[in-house]
């Protein structure tokens, strides 16, 4: 068998609302039309990287309810690999609060149910996914220990890790060591740096403190990729944004397929940037995940400077 792709993390049922602007503490607005979708940060890195044609094994758990089912149903459809997305009775499943404004930028609230009670018991469970998996991809909508545990076990068998550092909280020497890849966005960047406002310079501590690359990405200005071979911007796809919501999701997801696949992280970096431009002019989190060949169509277009 092909070696998958693991990824261990969330899964929420997202509740959208579109709005005309984003209300301030205190305020009330009328927003727009409401919509249940299928997202969570780790379902969606599965599902984008799936689409692009690579076998993925996903690591989570649900509620034992209909968003539970739903999500799990969603999964399965993309040819994930839900065995072990455990179900449980002691909590909910996971769901975010997003508002979509006019410009397509999104507010995010997590209630992360019954992604809270994954534990470092269920990674050893699966420890057999992790012998034969070509990459592992983490995100931080589950508990830190948790984490820890995949990052630790992908470390004793060699495989490579990608950290999405989304929520953004500080990390200690003891995660970014056992990163390879580590993947936020330039808010994110700029928490983990303890404030730094250069990307570049953030990036620079970021993998003094362990993390062996770091690519940010820019949303509108592309992204950024800071390694040992040095600094490279990646240049834009231009597109119109209509909801911004799991673009970063894309982005990894697209990017650890094209690092499997042997494309250099600079390569990997332009999939991962058109995979997250299509997903912005769609909405929705997993519905607007884009397929193989749109990608491959975009990237051949070429980016917008
Ligand atoms: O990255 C987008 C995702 O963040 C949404 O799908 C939501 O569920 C939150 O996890």
């Amino acid at each position: 068998m092909k070696r998958h792709i693991l990824v261990v993390g969330s899964l929420n049922i997202d509740l959208v609302v579109q709005t005309p602007q984003h209300p301030q503490p205190g305020e009330t607005i009328l927003g727009g039309p409401f919509a249940t979708i299928p997202g969570g940060k780790g379902a969606n890195q599965a599902v984008a990287a799936a689409r692009l044609g690579a076998p993925v094994v996903m690591i989570g758990r649900t509620g034992n309810d209909h968003f539970g089912e739903e999500l799990r149903q969603g999964l399965a459809a993309d040819h994930i690999e839900i065995s072990h997305i455990a179900v449980t009775s002691e909590a909910a499943t996971g769901i975010a609060l997003i508002a979509v404004d006019a410009t397509g930028q999104n507010s995010i609230i997590v209630a992360p149910g019954a992604n809270a009670l994954l534990q470092p018991q269920d990674i050893q469970a699966s420890e057999a996914l992790f012998k034969t998996a070509a990459v592992l991809l983490v995100q931080l909508e589950t508990p830190m220990a948790t984490v820890i545990e995949a990052l630790s076990l992908a470390r004793r068998y060699r495989v490579p890790t990608l950290l999405n550092p989304a929520p953004a909280q500080p990390l200690g020497r003891e995660i970014l060591g056992m990163v390879d890849y580590l993947l936020p966005n330039e808010h994110e960047i700029r928490l983990l740096s303890g404030g730094e406002e250069s990307p570049a310079e953030a990036a620079r501590q970021l993998r003094a403190q362990g993390a062996s690359s770091v690519i940010v990405t820019l949303g509108s200005a592309g992204a950024l990729v800071v390694d040992e071979a040095g600094k490279t911007a990646i240049a834009p796809f231009g597109v119109e944004a209509v909801d911004t919501t799991a673009a970063g999701d894309a982005f990894v997801g697209a990017f650890a397929v094209a690092l499997c696949e042997g494309l250099s992280p600079r390569e990997a970096a332009i999939w991962g940037a058109a995979a997250g431009a299509i997903t912005v002019t769609r909405a929705g989190a997993q519905p607007a995940l884009p397929r193989r060949a749109e990608v491959e169509a975009l990237v051949a277009q070429g980016q917008s400077r």
